[in-house]
């Protein structure tokens, strides 16, 4: 069989070829041991269950497959890795990893959660702060989901509209997109499985619409100059992003393939609260009341809403009660194409080798219990026949 390749994406990668990807976080666990000096196990509780590398009872290439494997039961998990810290401000960003069940999973948790750079490692907990909690979390016969918790205002919000997860023994291959135009979409196996806008399905149209209607520009906003804007707005009416008035086009800009060209955001200095901004020294700084332009959807959305300022860990921090989920293939990307391929080059190439083992193991299984149950029969066959002797004997 020819190599496997993600369907479309060498057209995409063909026909743009400035878009490189930035990969911000990429786990294989291809080294052996080494990974135990990229995880970090938490230690805030001397009863969290311990990881091993493994690629399972069954597996498609027991290299590829292998991933961190929670081996005891009824146990809190909590362990970590770093990176360097990054914004997704202005970015898409695709978290992708896989999970595999092969426990048959009763009750448990298979997600990843996407830390700030400060987080302690050493003591990360349930309670430690998180920015994205996704995958699958499976209990009962209740649940069943996909979580996409967003930590946004100081809250977790999650997912309104209800993401039936996999709940079947094999590896699946989760991806979370957010993009910076408040879409976002979740796959399982390549495909979409659920999509739309971040603020209508996390419900937090309402809680921005207040936020919107306390807003009032002043009239002659544009004529104020940046010393004259009135101190009595509160701080929330400024937005914290402005167009970068120093931007220029680049030269090798193409409209027709990249879209109409927009200075860059960035970010305003820090105001004190309550007040005007504070005085900068830049003749070139251009204040934006960007409440004005509501209608525009090219930028005029809350780009704090799914923004993170420095993402910087990612980890495992769960409970389950019968373990033996191996969690694999991770990526942090601001790349949508990449994370495909990267989706094929890995889960891609041994999904199928997966199911076909299990189904040679599960024939074997049958055979075998087959052997000894006709063993068994034989057996009683001859204990009757030496039974039917023995009384006839004794006769
Ligand atoms: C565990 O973390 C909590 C919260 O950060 C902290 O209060 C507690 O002291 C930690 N426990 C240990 C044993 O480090």
């Amino acid at each position: 069989m020819g190599r496997v390749v993600a369907p479309g994406s060498l057209w995409a990668l063909w026909l743009v070829p400035v878009a490189l990807a930035t990969v911000y976080f990429q786990e294989e666990f291809l080294d052996g041991e080494s990974w135990r000096n990229r995880w970090i196990p938490s230690t805030n509780d001397s009863n969290f269950g311990h990881f091993r590398l493994s690629s399972g009872k069954f597996y498609g290439d027991i290299q590829k497959d292998k991933g961190l494997q929670t081996t005891e039961n009824a146990k809190f998990y909590a362990i970590s890795s770093r990176f360097k810290p990054f914004s997704n401000k202005g970015k898409t960003l695709v978290i992708q990893y896989t999970v595999k069940h092969e426990q048959k999973m009763d009750c448990g948790g298979g997600y990843v959660k996407i830390f700030p750079s400060d987080l302690d490692q050493k003591n990360l907990n349930g309670k430690s702060q998180y920015y994205i909690m996704f995958g699958p979390d499976i209990c009962g016969f209740d649940i069943k989901k996909v979580h996409v918790i967003l930590f946004y205002k100081s809250q977790y919000h999650s997912n309104k509209k209800p993401i039936r997860c996999k709940v079947d023994g094999f590896t699946h291959l989760y991806t979370l997109t957010l993009r910076p135009d408040l879409t976002y979409e979740v796959q399982i196996d390549t495909d979409i499985i659920e999509s739309g806008n971040i603020e209508e399905d996390w419900n937090l149209e309402e809680l921005r619409k207040m936020e919107k209607s306390a807003l009032k520009m002043p009239k002659n906003w544009d004529k104020l100059s940046q010393n004259d804007k009135p101190s009595d707005v509160p701080s929330q009416d400024w937005d914290k992003h402005f167009l970068d008035a120093s931007a220029n086009k680049p030269s090798d800009w193409n409209s027709e393939l990249d879209g109409e060209w927009q200075p860059s955001l960035i970010q305003k200095p820090k105001y004190k609260d309550g007040l005007k901004s504070e005085n900068v020294d830049n003749s070139d700084y251009k204040d934006v009341w960007l409440h004005q332009k509501i209608e525009n959807p090219g930028y005029l959305q809350d780009f704090e809403l799914s923004e993170y300022e420095n993402i910087g860990v990612i980890g495992l921090e769960l409970w389950q009660v019968r373990s033996g989920t191996i969690f694999d293939n991770f990526l942090i990307t601001d790349d949508e194409n990449y994370a495909a391929e990267f989706g094929m080059k890995t889960w891609g190439r041994t999904k199928d080798p997966e199911k076909e083992m299990d189904m040679i193991q599960a024939k074997e299984e049958i055979k075998k219990a087959r052997e000894e149950e006709e063993q068994l029969i034989k057996e009683n066959i001859k204990e009757k026949y030496f039974q039917t002797q023995h009384v006839k004997d004794e006769l």
